[in-house]
């Protein structure tokens, strides 16, 4: 079959403005091959000086992710039969988002492991260890095997949106990682992980459940499912911290109280009215938000009622109440 590739290129000694362009290749291959296969036959037989990383070709090594047709993808895992419908449709291959481009599709991957180091990525037992094995339940192991599937590749830190505005973000896969010690029964310093995850600027809190490190992950890892995880137990451990913690506890009474979210208020509670700083600096994005309809004033008003059905959404917060009492009895 013919496939037409859109490739970006990058040359970091280019000058004159010619630093990033895209080049154009329209290949003949077999139907069952790859994107990593087709940038191969690209790079072998039409373009020689085109680079990209890759190892094993066969998801295992982490070093192939890209973003093609604008998301984060592990190329050797990706047919192009997945993307291509029509005989001629066009591919665009660009390197991976929120990291620095070395060459072309090649990717500067300290940030990621920057952010991996940050999370402290190994075992602290208690000490004394065990005076032999230290030994740990099939079923203990069991949820930490999904998050220990992680094969670095970067594709969810690459598609994650936070990270676009806020570099201090921990980010999805570290956060896997934090997720994958704290609740390894082995380590000795849950409490102060969770402590620290809560606390730290760009912490568990700053996600914003957009879903996408979760659609992007090649291995099923479900970094926000982790996040989330991380978050129930700092909840549960009593160290929720900072303005996440309480932008969350907000969240949950504003829709307790009136049955939607009261926007109004969100901000105050969320940075807390003593840090008036942080509420002037605050105040630009407020009043645009008030100028484009999406903070109704008259939501500030006292008077302001639960909607219709309020009932029924109290009712669905005692009843997820009473099912995690009995969960955790
Ligand atoms: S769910 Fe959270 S961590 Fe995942 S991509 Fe979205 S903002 Fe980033
Ligand atoms: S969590 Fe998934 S997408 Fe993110 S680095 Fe690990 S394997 Fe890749
Ligand atoms: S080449 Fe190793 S994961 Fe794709």
């Amino acid at each position: 079959m013919k496939v037409r590739l859109k490739v970006k290129r990058h040359d970091p000694e280019a000058h004159g403005g010619q630093a990033s362009r895209y080049s154009d290749y329209t290949i003949d291959v077999p139907e069952h091959i790859t994107i990593l296969d087709a940038l191969l036959e690209v790079r072998d037989y039409h373009d020689g000086s085109l680079a990209f990383r890759y190892s094993c070709r066969s998801a295992i090594c982490g070093s192939c992710g890209m973003r093609v047709d604008g998301r984060g993808r592990l190329t050797c895992k990706t047919k192009v039969t997945d993307l291509v419908k029509t005989e001629g449709q066009e591919i665009l291959v660009e390197p991976m988002g929120n990291m620095p481009v070395i060459k072309d599709l090649v990717t500067d991957m300290e940030m990621y492991w920057s952010k991996m180091d940050q999370v402290t990525p190994w075992l602290q037992p208690a000490d004394p260890g065990p005076e032999r094995e230290n030994l740990v339940s099939h079923e203990a192991m069991l949820d930490l095997a999904q998050t220990m599937g992680c094969i670095h590749c970067g594709v969810c830190v690459s598609d994650c949106p936070v990270l676009e505005i806020d570099k201090s973000f921990i980010a999805p896969a570290a956060l896997a990682k934090a997720h994958r010690f704290v609740d390894d029964p082995r380590d000795a310093k849950t409490k102060e992980r969770l402590e620290e995850l809560s606390a730290v600027k760009g912490g568990i809190w700053d996600c914003t459940r957009c879903n996408m490190c979760v659609e992007v992950c090649p291995k099923d890892v479900r970094p926000m499912d982790r996040i989330m995880q991380l978050r129930e137990l700092a909840v549960k451990a009593g160290v929720a911290s900072g303005t996440g913690a309480r932008h969350g506890e907000a969240f949950v009474d504003s829709v307790q109280r009136l049955g939607r979210l009261d926007e109004m208020r969100l901000l105050p509670a969320s940075v807390g009215l003593w840090n008036a700083p942080r509420l002037l600096s605050e105040m630009p994005g407020a009043l645009r938000m008030l100028r484009a309809g999406k903070l109704p004033w008259n939501h500030a008003l006292p008077w302001r009622k639960p909607i219709a059905g309020i009932k029924h959404v109290r009712r669905l917060f005692d009843r997820a109440r009473r099912e995690k009492k009995e969960a955790s009895s």
